[in-house]
């Protein structure tokens, strides 16, 4: 994590734009956001130590929003070439793609990840980060959305973020090995990083 590289910041109307644009989206679904404003700085950096990847391997976020996290990995200095992202809001996607240049953003349900994938990035994710507010979904959604992850990441599992004060995810009915990394009180509503691995 002491790269070079140095991320492309929004410039100030576009940082508005995009607090903006998330409560509006928040409006529209709020379910689906899970969240009136993005992820603050300290979740992020959490998510980033937590979630950095090895050599040669990228980083694959699920439910992007106005790109915060992602942000925070080129600030990092992980270059964008290593940094793919999925979101399915079409109103989010060209706010992401002109604000993070060189990260793929691929618009689309998470839950296709396996077709939605590039080939340049297939074999070559080595952490995933779902931001999507998975305890708010039906147990079988989750499933699929964890299947998913696993298809196009085997043996990582992913890091998931959640204000909840427990796991949000129930690891014997997901198959899943639920660890807690990091907390933090500065982010709203305060939030906690967990690690999902996968029970061989
Ligand atoms: C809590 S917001 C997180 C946004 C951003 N990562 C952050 O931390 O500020 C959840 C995001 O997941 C996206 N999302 C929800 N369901 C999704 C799905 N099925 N596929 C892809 N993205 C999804 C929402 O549109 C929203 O941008």
């Amino acid at each position: 994590m002491t790269g070079t590289m140095t991320a492309v910041q929004p410039k100030p109307t576009q940082a508005i734009e995009g607090a903006i644009l998330f409560l509006r989206r928040w409006l529209a679904h709020p379910l689906r956001m899970g969240s009136i404003v993005p992820s603050s700085k300290a979740l992020c950096s959490r998510l980033v130590k937590h979630g950095w990847p090895e050599d040669g391997t990228a980083v694959l976020e699920l439910g992007a929003g106005t790109g915060v996290i992602t942000r925070a990995f080129l600030d990092a200095g992980l270059a964008p070439e290593r940094l793919v992202v999925v979101e399915v809001d079409g109103d989010m996607v060209p706010y992401l793609r002109a604000t993070l240049p060189g990260v793929t953003v691929i618009e689309g349900d998470a839950k296709r990840l396996q077709e939605l994938l590039p080939e340049r990035f297939r074999g070559r994710i080595g952490s995933v980060i779902c931001g999507i507010p998975l305890v708010l979904l039906p147990l079988a959604d989750q499933k699929l959305f964890t299947g998913a992850m696993e298809t196009v990441a085997p043996g990582r599992g992913f890091l998931q973020f959640s204000y909840c004060i427990t796991s949000p995810l129930s690891g014997s009915k997901l198959g899943l090995n639920p660890k807690k990394k990091a907390w933090t009180p500065f982010n709203f509503p305060p939030a906690s990083v967990w690690r999902y691995m996968p029970i061989d």
